[in-house]
């Protein structure tokens, strides 16, 4: 199994950006917590980012095609964008919605997802050790 774990707008700076509401940890932090759960689990996860939607919609179709499980933090796209949400239910294996924060705690906008409806599951406010559940769930599946 090799999971791509994609992340959207903003997440590049994790660390700078808004501490308080999305921890301390680093972009660098949260590819390290990966790469390193992965390997304890003995699967693949191989994590990208990206301010640009085409980017990530081109990723998507790539785990469409490759029938690759997704771990998705979509970031703002979350909360507006059908072209993510149409790439997504194009996927073939499961697909984990991942948020640092609670937005069902946060501005009511944010309490809405395009992807929630069709992920196989949905995470959110346990900062980076979300994304480490998400690749032990997706583990677990395989055995
Ligand atoms: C986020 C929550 C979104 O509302 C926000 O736009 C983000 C990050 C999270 O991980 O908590 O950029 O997806």
């Amino acid at each position: 199994m090799n999971v791509l774990v994609l992340n959207g707008p903003n997440l590049g700076r994790l660390g700078k950006r808004e501490p308080d509401k999305y921890g301390r940890a680093t972009y660098a932090d949260l590819v390290d917590l990966c790469e390193r759960t992965a390997a304890e689990l003995g699967i693949g996860a191989e994590v990208r980012q990206t301010d640009h939607e085409g980017e990530m919609v081109g990723w998507l179709h790539e785990a469409a095609d490759e029938q690759r499980p997704v771990v998705l933090n979509a970031a703002a796209w979350t909360h507006y964008s059908v072209a993510v949400r149409d790439a997504c239910a194009q996927l073939r294996a499961p697909l984990v919605e991942v948020h640092l924060s609670n937005v069902h705690r946060r501005e009511e906008f944010r309490g809405h997802s395009y992807l929630s409806d069709i992920a196989t599951g949905v995470l959110a406010g346990f900062g980076v050790f979300g994304y480490a559940m998400s690749l032990r769930w997706l583990a677990e599946q395989q055995s």
